[in-house]
């Protein structure tokens, strides 16, 4: 598919919207190339919680498929709600998890084909409490706020896996504790090649959590549901 100028791209992902919204360019546009996305998806296993990812194309009529059906399920889905974005004109997937490993995942369009990663996890009800705990719970160390203070409320910044599954672990522990992506961050959004680098615009984003809250809140980000699916 020939890569269309923005205006136009925008113009064919708006039709049949109120308003051309996420053709800002601002943040993050989501792509109308032959893209998979993410290139590499993080998630979690623990049968008392339902760890999902999403990948996206910009290819038509995809179909998709994974190496290792023992791993996880995948099944075409429709766009996820991307705050900000049209992602109407975009073909999705969902994963569920069903144990840890790692494997393969594989889109094809008209005889073209691409492969993206998938990496799980395992996590322990231990850590699925602690991650749920130090996310929900109010403490009086102004470093200790609860995540849900900001991020559960209407119109919180979005780090579900829609977001972040394109991320590693340590990524994501410093996107917390230090305010800051990589350098040259190599994760990418499920809606596009939108990569963030370096320093957040909230410089004060530097919480405390606890050795084992760190794999306790990867375990509830990740298990976190997406885009309203
Ligand atoms: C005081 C409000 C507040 C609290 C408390 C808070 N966050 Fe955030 N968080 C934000 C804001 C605002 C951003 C976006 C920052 C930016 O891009 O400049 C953000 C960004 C993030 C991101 C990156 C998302 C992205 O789009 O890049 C993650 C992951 C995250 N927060 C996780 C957490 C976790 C986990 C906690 C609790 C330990 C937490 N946050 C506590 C306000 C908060």
């Amino acid at each position: 598919m020939l890569r269309l100028p923005r205006p136009v791209a925008c113009a064919l992902a708006s039709l049949g919207c109120a308003a051309a919204i996420g053709c800002t360019g601002d943040v993050e546009t989501p792509t109308y190339d032959f893209g998979l996305f993410p290139e590499v998806a993080h998630s979690g296993f623990n049968p008392k919680a339902s760890f999902k990812v999403m990948f996206g194309t910009g290819a038509t009529d995809p179909s998709w498929s994974i190496a290792d059906p023992s791993i996880a399920t995948i099944a075409p889905s429709p766009p996820p709600k991307v705050s900000g974005a049209t992602v109407s004109s975009m073909s999705f997937a969902l994963v569920t998890a069903t144990k840890a490993g790692e494997t393969t995942i594989t889109m094809t369009s008209g005889g073209r084909t691409l492969t993206a990663r998938l990496v799980i996890k395992a996590y322990s009800d231990e850590d699925l409490a602690a991650g749920k705990a130090r996310y929900e719970d109010a403490s009086t160390d102004p470093a200790r706020a609860p995540c849900a203070s900001c991020h559960a409320k209407e119109g919180g910044v979005d780090h579900s896996p829609l977001k972040m599954a394109g991320f590693d672990d340590p990524t994501i522990v410093e996107v917390i504790q230090k305010a800051t992506y990589p350098a040259s961050s190599t994760g990418r959004s499920a809606t596009s090649a939108f990569a963030p680098r370096g320093p957040l615009e909230f410089t004060g984003h530097t919480w405390n959590l606890s050795e084992p809250e760190k794999s306790g809140i990867l375990a509830h980000l990740r298990s976190l549901p997406l885009g309203g699916l």
